[in-house]
């Protein structure tokens, strides 16, 4: 029963890592100067960012160029500043993944 409960537990860890790893990578980036997961900061809450349906391509383009006008009712026409080159392409990806799949 004991060895169960370790297994499960041993599981959930190796879950949650990828998402903590994107969580540091985003942190590293500086985004959450302006987002957290939850909570409205000046960008949108990223969850519901993921809630919205916007589509993976957009949320590309918004992290590598910038982004403006598709969250006014809530951050009030604050704009999104661009990404890329700071940000690699790769990692610009994998940003967006984690987001969309909060
Ligand atoms: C200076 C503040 C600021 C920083 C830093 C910032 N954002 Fe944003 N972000 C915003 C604002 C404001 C919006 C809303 C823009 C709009 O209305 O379209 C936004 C929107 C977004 C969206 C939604 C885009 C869409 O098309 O719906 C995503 C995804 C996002 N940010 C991810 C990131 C990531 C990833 C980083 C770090 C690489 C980051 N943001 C850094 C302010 C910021």
């Amino acid at each position: 029963m004991k060895s169960i409960i370790t297994a499960a537990v041993l599981a959930s860890a190796l879950v949650a890592a990828p998402a903590m790893a994107d969580l540091d990578l985003a942190k590293k980036s500086g985004c959450l100067a302006c987002h957290s997961v939850d909570k409205k900061v000046v960008g949108p809450a990223w969850k519901d960012v993921a809630a919205s349906g916007a589509d993976r391509a957009r949320l590309i383009t918004s992290i590598s160029k910038g982004g403006k006008g598709n969250w006014t009712a809530v951050t009030g026409g604050v704009p999104m500043p661009p990404y890329s080159p700071r940000v690699s392409d790769a990692n610009i990806e994998i940003l967006a993944d984690f987001i969309l799949g909060l």
